[in-house]
């Protein structure tokens, strides 16, 4: 594009979204030498100058010459954010505009508060750049930038997620060149690029020079696919060259994952290249097997001499639709996705190497095989990184106009943009264009996708025309066509958002027309992941191809307050209008501590279903490609949770098969048995050490303990309190408090109060969503405002029992009981009973609240764990022996909520320091339990992890269960009713408390 009108207008004009930008091309890597030690890139990262401007009348332009006194300008670091470096507020919001009730706008109005950043950077090319035409790429700019180079203008570019590359070499001087960039926080493009997060901005990707020798491959299009026998490699190398082409020739040779030599020819430079060749026995590339070729491009001139080196990573792979299922090597593939904005608490979205290595084992090793690159290109390093790694990608567009069309979640397109308008035709191409230029190489891209939420209209259906076109050998994904079905044709995909199990069921029973997905689903925020399995179940029906978990990681930036660091999520910055802590949803916490529910992600995820039985297991090998010879599985025998036995075996199964294996249990007869296999890697792999653990599966013959009474107590009938005792212990239940009052073991207390019966849990993000408290009030108050009615004493053979009656504060009479049986050896058994009763919501929960004294902070186990897991969430949890304090089980969601939950306990111990303490025991059936430092309702008020009290209490929930936690989204989905606590139906909590000393 060439400028026509005056430099300002342009930020307020779709039409122009780029003047003298190169056009965009391959990330492919090059060099002025074979061995790759001579460069031609240098880098501009750094410390820049920088004046951010708030008022737009006093910009101007001296700052571009290089005389310009920059003295007071302040120093910045580049790739970095201007507002995580103090330069500027911090705003998160949703769907709304940023300027939503601050300014009247419409598209393409730009906000009259805009704010202007200019940069300076002053650069000598180095020597090896001399000489040459020099270019200057930004590889992620917001939002919208002008350069300048020693004081004449170079280019102006929008797209924030996608390089600009410019030429510089009319404007380079000898010695220091003086670099200008103007970046302006809104242009016309903030109206598509709305995504939901926070509103950052700066040059906050790499900035660097490259110069291009005489002859230079601009672009590489590489297609490596297979043959239809899916064992011949089929390439295609299509270079684009600039300079000089005569008497020059390029030399292309293709080295295989072993490093040998498999193909190489030498052609003479034209302008239309075209080098074609067959490679049988492919080693085909897979997230499974993710084998990459290189291949080498030698510009060689008249004298031999090598003018430019380039390399590429190829992978193998063929992807198509074939019997309208989406196809992957000839294998139906099924994605286990996760939808991963760039983030760092402190950086924002300018995310390091460091960053992304981490990311990207994290999810090799819960079984993660997808990414939706959400809701923009990510910088290029992940593509190389998920090439090697082994995910999947759907590559998304910069594109989303969320709030121009839906408002307070209701569909409203008058004014929607992009739609059908024309002006806004060429920039929706443009931002398809930059992405498939880029990306169009890489192997883990299997899908396009034309943006997030921006509706549906004739410019987003160009755009999937232009990829289409472009690229058959990938599938066009698009979800806005759910809110306007006329515009259906755009996508291959059938993919939705948030749809419920039922249902994705629907369409799966009914003549699908196409291959579904879940682009997004499992809403993961605060704690969530409820339900999971209903999804993964799906798998079943072969047009089920996956989905994505919305999402990988918390949007959560570091805040000082009050002399500390915290985690703060919007509206924490004063930002206003500001969506909360709806920025946070991952499966990972911003700081990158790893929440619980990625354990049932892993689980779920698996490849390989682990079934134990009596005589061995059942292995069900669901991978495409690759059999079990990889790893080795270790069978283990557990007696009430202790391991007695343990034996590794190579179990081989082929991929997609079953099968069964003997194994050599041996025969335990006393206690509780279990038969656990796990499947553990058997080398050392990118992502982690041989002997990682893969996937899990137990089979347990229950055994619950009862209790029995041995020898009667003594027995005190006191005017106000009955007292039991014997020897080294003594229990007073008392006649007004409700309850136990004392309960001492080796002359130390356990009851600082009588505990509460609760029917409450702290709510958690998707509780609020769904209108939980609204419904279920009445049970918040039901544990706290119970009263006594009746109280009843006695003796049995061996044991007092002492029966509480509550009546709760409930429109509806309702009476429940706790049981004291206490005999002469100190065991004080406990069972609370809720009758069940119709016409009243579903319990959130129901149990008791002891506060104990803070020395008993730790606690062991056995129950399901290690992580926290619900009655819709514990696929990842197994039972087993564990250890953990008070402390260590808070998971520190952004806003505090229900945590820390273990569901099928059979015996529990809270102890001090010296191990010394309580047990408690399941009577028969197995309960839920936690120890927090936190009681339930310091958890209900407190908006952020930093305002929950210290105190010198810690406390015990012992529950006859708890409602799920739910996940379909956060927004209003209820937990499904399977795994409600229905008010009908009676519950019980039956436990036997004893002193006990590790
Ligand atoms: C989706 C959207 C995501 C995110 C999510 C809620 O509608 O695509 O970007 O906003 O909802 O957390
Ligand atoms: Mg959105």
């Amino acid at each position: 594009m060439t400028a026509t009108k005056p430099r300002l207008a342009w930020l307020s004009d779709p039409t122009v979204f780029e003047i003298n930008r190169v056009p965009a091309h391959s990330d492919h890597q090059f060099f002025a030498s074979k061995d790759q030690t001579k460069k031609l890139t240098q880098s501009l990262n750094g410390t820049w100058r920088v004046h951010l401007e708030p008022d737009l009348a006093l910009q101007d332009l001296a700052f571009t010459k290089p005389d310009f006194d920059h003295q007071h300008f302040k120093y910045i670091q580049v790739p970095g954010h201007l507002q995580t470096q103090g330069f500027d507020g911090h705003k998160y919001v949703n769907t709304q505009y940023p300027w939503d009730g601050h300014e009247e706008l419409r598209p393409p109005k730009v906000p009259a508060k805009n704010k202007v950043a200019s940069y300076i950077k002053t650069f000598t090319v180095a020597d090896e750049l001399l000489d040459k035409p020099l270019f200057i790429s930004f590889q992620g700019v917001a939002t919208a930038f002008y350069v300048w180079l020693n004081g004449h203008f170079v280019g102006y570019s929008e797209d924030s997620f996608t390089p600009s590359d410019f030429e510089l070499t009319p404007y380079l001087t000898e010695g220091e060149n003086y670099l200008a960039v103007e970046v302006f926080k809104y242009s016309s493009a903030s109206w598509i690029e709305d995504q939901d997060f926070w509103r950052l901005n700066g040059i906050f990707r790499d900035v660097f020079l490259y110069a291009t020798p005489t002859t230079h491959l601009f672009d590489l299009n590489v297609s490596a696919t297979l043959d239809d026998d899916y064992q011949t490699g089929l390439l295609t190398v299509t270079p684009t060259l600039t300079g000089e082409l005569s008497e020059r020739t390029l030399k292309v040779s293709l080295l295989a994952p072993d490093k040998k030599l498999v193909f190489e020819k030498i052609v003479p430079l034209s302008s239309d290249l075209k080098v074609a060749t067959t490679i049988t026995d492919v080693c085909a590339w897979s997230a499974e097997r993710p084998d990459l070729y290189e291949l080498e491009l030698t510009l060689v001139d008249q004298n031999d001499e090598v003018v430019e080196f380039s390399t590429v990573k190829v992978g193998f792979r063929r992807f198509e639709l074939k019997d309208g299922l989406m196809h992957l090597n000839g294998k139906r593939i099924v994605f286990k996705g996760v939808n991963r904005h760039e983030f760092d608490p402190i950086r924002g979205r300018a995310v390091t190497k460091e960053d992304m290595l981490w990311d990207i084992k994290f999810m090799k090793r819960h079984n993660i095989n997808a990414v939706r690159t959400s809701h923009y290109p990510n910088q290029s390093l992940w593509y190389h990184l998920c090439d090697e790694y082994g995910i999947y990608l759907i590559d998304e567009a910069n594109l989303e106009s969320h709030g121009s069309w839906q408002k307070l979640g209701a569909c409203e397109p008058s004014w929607n943009v992009p739609g059908n308008l024309p002006e806004w035709q060429a920039t929706c191409l443009d931002r398809a264009n930059s992405m498939y230029a880029r990306d169009k190489n890489h192997p883990s891209v299997l899908i396009w996708s034309l943006g997030n939420e921006s509706y549906a209209g004739k410019d987003i259906e160009l755009m999937g025309d232009y990829l289409r076109e472009k690229d058959p050998s990938r599938l066009v994904h698009y979800e806005g066509v759910t809110w306007n079905r006329e515009f259906d044709q755009i996508t291959d995909i059938e993919s939705r958002m948030y749809a419920k199990p039922a249902e994705i069921e629907e369409y799966l029973q009914n003549d699908p027309q196409k291959p579904y997905i879940s682009c997004e689903y499992m809403h993961a925020m605060g704690n969530s992941l409820g339900g999971f399995k209903l999804y993964t179940d799906l798998e079943k029906y072969p047009h089920y191809q996956g989905g994505f978990i919305w999402d990988y990681i918390d949007q959560a930036l570091y805040q000082e307050v009050d002399g500390h660091k915290r985690l703060a999520y919007g509206g924490d910055f004063y930002d206003r209008p500001s969506d909360y802590e709806f920025c946070g949803n991952g499966l990972v916490f911003a700081d990158r501590t790893v929440s619980p529910k990625a354990k049932e992600v892993k689980e779920l995820y698996a490849n390989v279903k682990l079934l134990p039985d009596q005589t061995g297991v059942t292995l069900k090998n669901d991978n495409l490609f690759i059999d079990t010879s990889d790893y080795f599985f270790t069978a283990k025998v557990l007696q009430d949770g202790h391991v007695v036995w343990q034996k590794d075996y190579r179990l081989n199964v082929l991929p997609q098969e079953t099968k069964h294996f003997e194994l050599d249990y041996p025969e335990v007869t006393e206690g509780e048995v279990i038969h656990e296999v796990t499947q553990r890697l058997a080398h050392d792999t990118t992502y982690a050490q041989a002997g990682f653990e893969v996937a899990f599966g137990q089979a347990v013959y229950p055994k619950l303990p009862k209790f029995v009474p041995t020898k009667a107590p003594k027995v005190v009938l006191g005017d106000v309190n009955i007292g039991l005792s014997g020897e080294n212990f003594e229990v007073l239940l008392s006649k007004d408090k409700g309850g136990i009052v004392s309960l001492k073991y080796f002359g130390q207390e356990f009851i600082t109060r009588t505990p509460q019966l609760t029917f409450w849990r702290p709510m958690t993000d998707n509780d609020r969503g769904a209108g939980h408290g609204f419904d279920r009030a009445m049970w918040l108050a039901a544990g706290k405002f119970a009263k006594v009615v009746d109280l009843k004493v006695e003796t049995l053979e061996n044991a007092v029992q002492v029966t509480y009656t509550y009546e709760l504060p409930l429109p509806e009479k309702v009476l429940v009981t706790v049981t004291y049986t206490v005999d002469g050896a100190g065991k004080v058994n406990l069972k609370a009973t809720y009758p069940g009763h119709a016409n009243l919501p579903s319990l959130p929960t129901f149990g008791l609240e002891f506060k104990l004294p803070k020395r008993l902070e730790n606690l062991s186990y056995y129950g399901r764990g290690p992580a926290e897991n619900y009655l819709d969430r514990k696929e990842g949890s197994r039972l087993g022996l564990f250890e953990t304090t008070a402390k260590k089980e808070v998971a520190p969601y952004l806003l505090p909520q229900e945590t820390g939950l273990h569901s099928d306990v059979r015996t529990l111990s809270v102890t001090d320091q010296t191990g010394l303490g309580l047990k408690v025991s399941a009577d028969q059936q197995a309960f839920s339990a936690s120890l927090l430092p936190y009681s339930t309702m310091m958890l209900e008020e407190a908006l952020h992890q930093d305002e929950l009290p210290q105190v010198p209490f810690t406390y015990l929930r012992l529950l006859a269960a708890e409602m799920g936690v739910g996940g379909d989204d956060s927004w209003g989905a209820p937990v499904h009713e399977r795994y409600w606590l229905k008010a009908n139906e009676p519950l019980t909590l039956a436990v036997t408390f004893e002193p006990y000393q590790k």
